[in-house]
């Protein structure tokens, strides 16, 4: 016990006895020592630091020669094991381009609260780790979760805002810090936010994923049974060809998460004071000619309008207004979503999680 005087633990700043992590006496029997370590929970991050200096710290009180045994328990229940994961969570939405830029987290956003405004329970994951939007979006930006602790877990409690819940990385960091991370830090955020939070029941979870084909979103195909995905893309022609790319990710033989259907984003061009214009700046229908392609719904082509830039800087997203035809255009992408999910559900088996290599 002397020797675990020593140690501190960088979670309390005091030591391992003050902190009253050492379970019972430590047993010793000839020169073998073991201890029990009782943490706050099993991804502490001073875990194994602490193992290992009070291995060092007794081996320094009692000698070299002793064998130290060190085991450790949790305070807090474990997380459960993939495919266990958000039990309650009917439908898992990815929305996914190849592209950047081209509006998945304006439909992340706006689908999310069309679904709620349809009456819906709905969950917003923003998984861009590196650029999060979502709580500029949903004008959040100075909120900070808390912890609740739910069956002996202590779990992140998602910010509330439109109805939806939501959480994203850009609480808990700032992009430049995240940029420094290496990818291995990058997807265990994820999966804090996903697996150490308190989601509860949800009808539908929307991940709005960063751009391109990325570690990201291995890491949610390896912890999540994606229901499906819906693709965004703008109709021009480079946009069309990372669309594809996004498409054939999830068409994998390994991956198979059915295409829910295409979103033509920035369709054409409207000016507020000409309405009824419509300029195909980006071509004419290039989404429309890709989802006959590769056989999947189009399920909504968005206009380019400056009100949906607009409310998505001022954390007024467009959806939260129907009485707009921008606003109408997502409860309509909504209900589009909804119908499609549903045949999914009718026709395909459940999609299973990717396996770790
Ligand atoms: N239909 C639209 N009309 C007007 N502006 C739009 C529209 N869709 C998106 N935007 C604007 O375009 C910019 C990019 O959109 P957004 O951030 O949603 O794209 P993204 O695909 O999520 O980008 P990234 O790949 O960086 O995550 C934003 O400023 C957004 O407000
Ligand atoms: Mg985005």
């Amino acid at each position: 016990m002397d020797a675990l005087a020593t140690v501190t633990y960088a979670g309390t700043k005091k030591n391992l006895v003050e902190s009253q992590m050492v379970a019972d006496q430590p047993a010793i029997n000839g020169n073998q020592v073991t201890v029990v370590l009782e943490f706050p929970r099993n991804t502490d991050p001073f875990l194994k630091s602490t193992v290992k200096a009070a291995e060092a710290a007794i081996k320094y009180h009692c000698g070299q020669d002793v064998e130290v045994i060190i085991q450790t328990e949790f305070k807090s229940k474990p997380r459960p094991e993939v495919g266990k994961l958000l039990p309650q969570v009917k439908n898992i939405i990815a929305v996914s381009s190849g592209k950047g830029g081209v509006g998945k987290s304006t439909v992340s956003a706006n689908l999310a609260i069309a679904l709620a405004r349809l009456g819906y329970k709905v969950g917003l994951l923003d998984c861009d780790i590196f650029g999060p939007s979502m709580p500029k979006m949903f004008h959040v930006e100075d909120e900070r979760p808390y912890a609740v602790n739910v069956d002996g877990r202590d779990l992140i409690c998602p910010i509330e805002a439109y109805g939806i819940k939501m959480l994203s990385i850009g609480f808990f960091v700032s992009p430049d810090t995240a940029t420094l991370w290496r990818g291995g830090m990058a997807t265990n955020a994820l999966k804090q936010l996903i697996a150490d939070a308190d989601w509860g029941e949800l009808d539908y979870f929307i991940l709005d994923t960063p751009p391109g084909t990325s570690d990201i979103h291995l890491t949610l195909l390896q912890t999540l049974a994606i229901t499906g995905a819906v693709i965004v893309s703008t109709p021009q022609q480079v946009a069309l060809a990372d669309a594809r790319k996004g498409i054939d990710m999830y068409r994998n033989e390994k991956v198979n998460v059915p295409i829910l259907g295409l979103i033509e984003n920035m369709a054409w061009f409207t000016p507020a004071e000409l309405p009824e214009n419509k300029y195909y700046i980006f071509g004419k229908e290039g989404c429309k000619k890709l989802a006959e392609e590769m056989n999947v719904p189009l399920l909504a082509q968005i206009p380019l309008v400056q009100s949906i830039c607009v409310s998505g800087d001022t954390g007024e997203p467009a959806a939260t207004n129907s009485d707009t035809a921008t606003g109408l255009a997502f409860i309509n992408l909504a209900q589009a979503v909804v119908t499609v999910v549903n045949k999914r559900n009718r026709e395909m088996p459940k999609t299973e999680i990717v396996g770790v290599k």
